[in-house]
């Protein structure tokens, strides 16, 4: 955000003057539908260093989230989606926006859609059967983790559960033996991923070694930073697409125009799932808190939320990675 007269800033530079600047909105966005209908937003910045995602910091990083809050607030904005970590002021038991007059959402239900469909339809184009298939989910008792699990149960041969925390892992896990699942749960990836024939990774960290795949595996990787691409990207027979997006056909804009800068994609007017439920929140004029809490989406609310997108005009994103648009047709002719 500097001219390009000006010599760079060091990370250690840009990570302390971060630190201290209050929430601020950067840019307004403008959305259209496929039935014509247009809306307005503005999109608000707190930022956190990604060093500083640790429980050392959780009171301070909770603070800047609640003085984000604040700030739509103060601008009669009546709709917010807490995207990305500061979903966890919904996700938590804060009731701190109670008197605000004003609907919230953490957007996971169609970031959890994004990734399930995305998922199903990776599986057909690369002819795998989902009720044959054995699927990972990296991340399981986080709260997209567990509605796409959720979604899953039933509709495929295995779910294996991974996640660090085994006391949460167990009661999840548990909790679907109980309901008859076929489920595998442990947090050593090593015990999950030579079974997996599709993985899920939504887990808030890059620190996840995986090996030992199967020849063929298919890989949503939905999580920030990005989870698995680095380690397993060039493996033959691994189909690895960034999961969890939209592409927003019909218009999507923002001014001042940061896309080159700010989220850089090989396909035009991509968008976050979560970022996406707000927006179809506002043309469908919805004034609920549409999800909230931790473990609460349901299948019902991925499913509705998937049809609205569709109604809108904005459907799954193209298949992609750092390296750009995926083929699936070329993972397939080289297995
Ligand atoms: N694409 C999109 O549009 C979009 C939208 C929203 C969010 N996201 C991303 O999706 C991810 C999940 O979001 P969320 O709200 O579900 O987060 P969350 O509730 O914090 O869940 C994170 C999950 O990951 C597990 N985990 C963390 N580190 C791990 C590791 N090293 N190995 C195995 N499991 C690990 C956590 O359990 P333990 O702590 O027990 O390990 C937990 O199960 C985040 O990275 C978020 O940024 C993407």
């Amino acid at each position: 955000m500097r001219t390009s007269e000006l010599e760079e800033l060091p990370i250690s530079k840009i990570k302390a003057i971060y630190d201290y600047i209050p929430p601020r909105g950067i840019f307004k966005m403008h959305v259209k539908s496929l039935t014509g209908i247009e809306t307005n937003g503005l999109y608000i910045d707190t930022f956190i260093a990604p060093d500083k995602l640790n429980a050392q910091n959780l009171r301070a990083n909770i603070q800047k989230v609640k003085d984000a809050v604040k700030v739509v607030h103060h601008l009669n904005i009546k709709m917010a989606i807490l995207g990305g970590f500061t979903s966890l002021l919904l996700e938590g038991n804060f009731n701190d926006f109670e008197d605000y007059d004003m609907v919230l959402t953490t957007g996971n239900s169609l970031t959890s859609a994004y990734v399930v469909k995305g998922l199903e339809k990776a599986a057909r184009e690369h002819g795998i059967s989902m009720s044959e298939s054995n699927v990972l989910v990296i991340g399981a008792t986080g709260d997209i983790g567990m509605a796409c699990t959720n979604y899953l149960k039933g509709k495929v041969n295995r779910l294996l559960l991974c996640a660090r925390n085994m006391n949460r892992l167990k009661t999840f896990g548990q909790r679907l033996l109980d309901e008859g699942h076929e489920v595998k749960y442990s947090s050593d990836l090593s015990e999950l991923a030579p079974e997996a024939d599709l993985i899920i990774s939504v887990a808030s960290s890059s620190e996840i070694a995986i090996s030992s795949l199967k020849p063929k595996v298919i890989i949503c990787d939905a999580g920030y930073p990005k989870n698995l691409e680095e380690k397993v990207e060039k493996v033959p027979g691994v189909f690895l697409f960034h999961g969890g997006m939209g592409q927003l056909k019909h218009g999507y804009s923002f001014n001042p125009d940061y896309t080159s800068q700010f989220y850089r994609y090989p396909a035009p007017h991509l968008g976050h799932g979560c970022i996406i439920e707000i927006i179809l929140m506002a043309f469908e004029g919805i004034k609920e808190n549409f999800s909230m809490g931790k473990g609460n989406i349901t299948s019902e609310k991925i499913d509705l939320m998937y049809e609205l997108s569709l109604k809108h005009g904005i459907e799954l994103a193209p298949f992609y990675n750092s390296d750009g648009i995926l083929e699936a047709s070329k993972n397939n002719s080289t297995t």
